[in-house]
């Protein structure tokens, strides 16, 4: 599974996403869109997504085949290029030190045949804007890093996507970022227990009971 060509790269554009749906239709699987700059970066839940001219890597994926764990799979991916200290805050944010360093966003289309990858890693991005400086990071590398980041990702995600469900699940706990902490949601709250082998999330409610959650924001809270 050759991901990565053909490539378009642009110095700046809207978002990569953006550019990557366009071409979704009749693109071959891996094609890949890079930018060195976006002006209208986005994520999940209509949150923006920012990163200072080629301090970041700015990535989307167009497949045309794609596993059910992509979310799953895709995070271990980027952990692992990230490093052994990466960990991963359900379902697919990674932090490094707690502070998320790269940010997942899958848009899928399966009546066309195709799910965009998108991802953001802030691999040399130096300073970040204060409403994001207690929750952002950085891998503190260099901007002539982000080529040779996104060369060893695109060998990591050819691996996972198309690894076992039980290999990504494996995977993926051993990197998780909220196992035993208290969490909250927009439902509750409770301990992270892990996820499921369809990678849900496990949550203990104080009263005993366990929620599964399998879709939506987690809210890290104080250390459980
Ligand atoms: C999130 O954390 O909510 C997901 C962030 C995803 C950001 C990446 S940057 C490259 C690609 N283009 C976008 O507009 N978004 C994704």
């Amino acid at each position: 599974m050759t991901l990565g060509a053909p490539r378009l790269h642009l110095r700046v554009t809207d978002s990569t996403s953006e550019r990557a749906k366009a071409l979704a239709r009749d693109a071959p699987h891996g094609l890949l869109v890079t930018a060195g700059e976006q002006t209208a970066g986005h994520g999940r839940q209509g949150r923006s997504w920012s990163a200072p001219a080629g301090e970041g890597l700015l990535m989307s994926l167009v497949l045309r085949e794609w596993p059910g764990m992509l979310p799953l799979a895709a995070a271990v991916a980027v952990a692992e290029t990230a490093g052994p200290d990466a960990r991963i805050k359900w379902p697919n944010d990674v932090l490094v030190a707690d502070r998320k360093v790269a940010g997942i966003l899958i848009e899928v289309r399966p009546a066309e045949g195709w799910a965009v990858l998108g991802i953001g890693v802030n691999v040399a991005v130096r300073a970040f804007p204060a409403e994001l400086r207690d929750i952002a990071g950085s891998l503190g590398r260099e901007p002539r890093d982000v080529e040779p980041f996104l060369t060893s990702l695109l060998s990591a995600l050819a691996r996972w996507l198309t690894a076992d469900a039980a290999a990504v699940i494996e995977a993926w706990s051993a990197r998780d970022a909220l196992r035993g902490r208290e969490i909250s949601w927009n439902g509750g709250s409770g301990t992270a227990e892990g996820v499921d082998a369809d990678g849900r999330l496990l949550v203990r409610e104080a009263g005993g009971e366990v929620v599964v959650l399998d879709a939506g924001e987690v809210h890290l809270g104080r250390l459980g």
